[in-house]
């Protein structure tokens, strides 16, 4: 049966590193064959605001409708001052938010979901964010893959031309986490 695999971005920079990675993941994933992977468009996504709940925005019921699609999600986060960067933490608040407003009973999109994280940044390798994010997805009651994931560092000639490049050892490292992500599914 085909996967159903949602991809994350938490960069809204169009030559993001992480979304660099993401495409290297999204071939590893595709050679596993029957898969289908689509990311996650939430620019529109509304700054979280309770008064902002009802009636529920059209993005966040776009977005709801996707993730509640999804068998697997596959965060890929840069680290903002050693953070989850604020659009992506703006993202999995609503996300974490009762499918029915005031309703804490009518369960919520992200709930049960499984989900595994990883991350390019600079010298640390996203060591903190990810940490943050595994809290923050247990907290929401995710299924979380892989622990914190794995991380990579940008090094200085990525900075210089916006193109990330993995070696051998980041690739193996991408591979073996798609493969336990895709057997968890
Ligand atoms: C507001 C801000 C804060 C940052 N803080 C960190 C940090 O704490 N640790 C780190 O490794 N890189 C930090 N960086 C650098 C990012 O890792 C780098 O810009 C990275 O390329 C962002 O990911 P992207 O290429 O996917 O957009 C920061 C960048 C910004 C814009």
């Amino acid at each position: 049966m085909t996967k159903k695999v949602l991809f994350i971005i938490g960069s809204l920079r169009k030559k993001s590193f992480n979304r660099q990675l993401a495409a290297k993941c999204r071939e590893i994933l595709e050679k596993s064959g029957n898969i289908e992977i689509t990311e996650l468009g939430f620019s529109d996504v509304p700054f979280m605001n309770q008064d902002s709940e009802t009636p529920v925005p059209a993005s966040i019921s776009r977005i709801r409708a996707e993730v509640a699609a999804a068998d697997g999600i596959w965060i890929f986060t840069p680290e903002y001052n050693y953070a989850i960067p604020g659009v992506l933490k703006n993202l999995l608040d609503w996300l974490s938010r009762p499918l029915v407003p005031g309703d804490f009973t009518s369960g919520t999109a992200i709930a049960g979901k499984k989900v595994t994280i990883s991350g390019v940044g600079g010298k640390n390798a996203t060591k903190n964010v990810r940490a943050d994010l595994k809290k923050l997805l247990d907290f929401i009651k995710t299924e979380v893959i892989c622990g914190e994931g794995n991380g990579f560092a940008a090094d200085g000639t990525a900075f210089q031309t916006d193109v990330l490049t993995l070696n051998e050892n980041d690739l193996s490292v991408l591979e073996k986490q798609a493969e336990e992500f895709m057997k968890a599914l």
